[in-house]
């Protein structure tokens, strides 16, 4: 029996993640596998750690992926930090908020949450008052909820948390890379990034960095190894120890760190990809980085508006790298994805529980944010609402975003 050669539809994504790979990464996944004892690859890693650090605007000492798509990371972070019994409060506005609390809840937290109606965000102030009235040891969040399309500011919060000795665990899987996030200055303890968002990486790795308040926590949760520790000290361990060997952060560091300790086999070619998307990053430079995804994003929503279409969510709150745009009455929602897809070779996104078939999710992150890929979503989006007999504005979606990239004082900041 013989089998076609592997041969994928070209697809223009722009969806909140995967994003499409940047070429240069494709390329450098193809870079021969060494072993991952060998200097050539530790040395790799070395450079991947301080990659790391400044994709995530920290001093910290620990920067390094887990192996495993990005909830592998949040679980890693969680797993490490939640003693049995530990008071974790979850502050949740869409879908990966259920995410963590059901992470936290599975490691033994309790677990209390806080809700906010889908397509706003907290009042920093109302989790501060939460935080008084249930006194956790853990505040987990989320940064950037891609369901939603909306992005809590996290500062007051994190300061609120460091003045009261509280771990604050984010997860910033769709904003890292994307847009701001200063791990330090909003005193957040450990945080998750993904890679097959903004950083233009295939999904299997999972970036993540925490301080030190939380290296010692896990220091504290050591385990001794069976054969060396006594049954009674195994016992005694036996509530304190965390309760994963794969996601066992202290292991993770004996690995990563200095020992360079056996634990799992390194995902070589993806540790590859990450040190190409990162060094492509670096490149054109964070704050140029930040200024491209928010500049692709105005010319998105001028057009989505000017087709007289109307996004989702609280305005204030919007995140840069994903617009949500409510699906006109009587449309319905997953026929215009599917002739987008069929027709143009253009995937968006729909979203969860509530609001399935009530919004679409467009994301423009890391190297599918570009004016090609805006110009073409919205020239197709606009034919398909056409096709599906919605009364929009013809025509004017594709030249409302010229508009804004024909600003003469405005230039492209690098087009990729
Ligand atoms: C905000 C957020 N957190 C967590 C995840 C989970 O990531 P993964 O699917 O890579 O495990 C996603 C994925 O879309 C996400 O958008």
């Amino acid at each position: 029996m013989t089998y076609r050669d592997l041969n994928t539809p070209i697809r223009t994504i722009m969806t909140p993640g995967p994003a499409e790979v940047d070429p240069r990464v494709l390329r450098a996944m193809a870079t021969p596998v060494v072993g991952q004892f060998d200097p050539a690859f530790t040395d790799i890693m070395n450079e991947v750690m301080e990659m790391l650090r400044a994709l995530f605007q920290t001093k910290n000492k620990w920067a390094f992926p887990v192996d495993g798509t990005s909830r592998s990371g949040i679980e890693a972070m969680l797993a490490s930090v939640i003693r049995p019994g530990d008071r974790v409060l979850v502050p949740v506005y869409g879908r990966f908020g259920h995410l963590l609390m059901e992470i936290c809840e599975r490691y033994g937290a309790e677990v209390e949450a806080v809700y906010t109606e889908w397509g706003t965000v907290f009042e920093p102030a109302e989790i501060i008052r939460k935080i008084e009235e249930t006194k956790p040891s853990i505040v987990a969040m989320v940064h950037a909820e891609t369901s939603t399309g909306c992005m809590q500011t996290l500062k007051k919060i994190g300061h609120a948390c460091r003045e009261r000795d509280i771990l604050f665990i984010v997860d910033a899987v769709a904003s890292v890379g994307g847009t701001e996030v200063r791990v330090d200055e909003w005193c957040i303890d450990g945080v998750i990034a993904g890679t097959q968002k903004c950083l233009s990486v295939p999904s299997g790795m999972a970036p993540l960095t925490y301080n030190d308040r939380v290296e010692k926590r896990i220091a504290s949760r050591k385990k001794t190894e069976r054969g060396i520790a006594t049954e009674e000290e195994l016992k005694q361990q036996s509530d304190i120890f965390i309760r994963s060997n794969y996601f066992d952060l202290g292991m993770l560091q004996d690995y990563w760190g200095p020992r360079r300790l056996n634990h799992h086999t390194e995902a070589t070619s993806m540790l590859y990809a990450l040190r190409e998307g990162l060094r492509i990053l670096l490149e054109e430079g964070l704050e140029e980085r930040f200024e491209r995804h928010a500049f692709h994003e105005k010319a998105l929503i001028a057009g989505i508006k000017g087709m007289g279409l109307e996004l989702f969510g609280q305005k204030e709150a919007k995140l840069p790298t994903v617009t949500c745009i409510k699906v006109p009455e009587g449309v319905e929602a997953d026929s215009v994805r599917s002739m987008l897809l069929e027709g143009f070779g253009i995937e968006i996104a729909s979203s969860f529980g509530p609001l399935h078939g009530k919004i679409w999710r467009i994301g423009t992150m890391g190297y599918s944010c570009r004016r090609e890929n805006v110009l073409a979503v919205l020239g197709a989006l606009e034919a398909v609402l056409i096709r599906q007999g919605v009364p929009v504005n013809r025509g004017e979606a594709v030249q409302a975003a010229l508009d804004c990239y024909m600003k003469p004082a405005v230039k492209a900041p690098i087009e990729a």
